[in-house]
């Protein structure tokens, strides 16, 4: 049995890593601005505004994890959109968070944490679909993988994932109309993939990964993105 705390835990692919992970008998802590009301398990933390006390009240509900899994996405909710708070929310917190594992608590190259970040296809690919500051901040978060993986001195597993857009619980006929699933009916999985395999993947990763694989950028989308564009 593994602790585990799940960032972005209360919605989309990070509920799914924590009920797949509940399920097969793990202790999930989540962390999101919504707590769940009552959880021991659940945290409200808003990674925009991230501070040394709101990570001091965390880790000691949680204690330290065998693994982390950062799948928050920024949402402004009813304030307005900006770049330099999507980039608190990706990329700063999880500097922070990572920091203050590496400074404050005894973590050691022995019982090393796991730490996957989920990013994107778009990490090192173009879409149109999003706009510039996502893809600057799923690309920082590729580069945090990076570094943290050589600068914790074997403290940190670090394991960035790169999903493809997926199809989240009760989705799909909505995803069937578009464009997106008419191209992917034409590629290997002859789908849009779910949530569900996604989470499998991060899931194995968390309790399973490999030190060896540290530092990399895993992409979950059957080599799709490897095609040419005139193909
Ligand atoms: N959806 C896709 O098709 C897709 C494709 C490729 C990659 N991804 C990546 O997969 C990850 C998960 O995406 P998703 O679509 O599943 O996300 P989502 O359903 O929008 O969930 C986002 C999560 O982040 C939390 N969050 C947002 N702002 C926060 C803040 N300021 N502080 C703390 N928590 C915050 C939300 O909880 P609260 O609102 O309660 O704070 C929620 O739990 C992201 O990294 C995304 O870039 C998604």
């Amino acid at each position: 049995m593994s602790s585990i705390l799940v960032f972005g835990g209360s919605s989309g692919l990070g509920q799914e890593v924590s009920d797949h992970l509940t399920h097969s008998g793990h202790i999930v802590h989540t962390a999101s601005r919504s707590a769940q009301a009552g959880s021991p398990y659940s945290s409200q933390v808003d990674l925009q505004q991230l501070t040394c006390d709101n990570l001091d009240k965390l880790f000691d509900k949680c204690g330290i994890p065998d693994a982390i899994c950062f799948s928050q996405r920024y949402r402004p909710g009813t304030s307005e959109y900006s770049a330099i708070n999507e980039y608190q929310v990706s990329v700063a917190s999880v500097a922070q968070i990572l920091d203050y594992l590496l400074q404050n608590l005894c973590v050691t190259p022995e019982y090393p944490v796991k730490v996957v970040i989920v990013g994107s296809t778009y990490s090192t690919r173009v879409g149109r679909d999003q706009g510039w500051s996502y893809h600057a901040v799923k690309h920082a978060q590729l580069a945090l993988t990076k570094y943290y993986a050589l600068n914790s001195m074997g403290c940190l597993n670090t394991y960035h994932v790169s999903p493809p857009t997926f199809v989240k619980s009760g989705a799909l006929e909505y995803w069937k109309k578009t464009q997106k699933y008419q191209k992917w009916l034409q590629y290997p999985p002859k789908t849009m993939l779910s949530v569900e395999s996604i989470s499998n993947f991060i899931v194995e990763l968390l309790i399973n990964g490999s030190p060896l694989l540290s530092g990399s950028d895993l992409r979950l989308d059957h080599g799709v993105s490897e095609l040419y564009n005139d193909q």
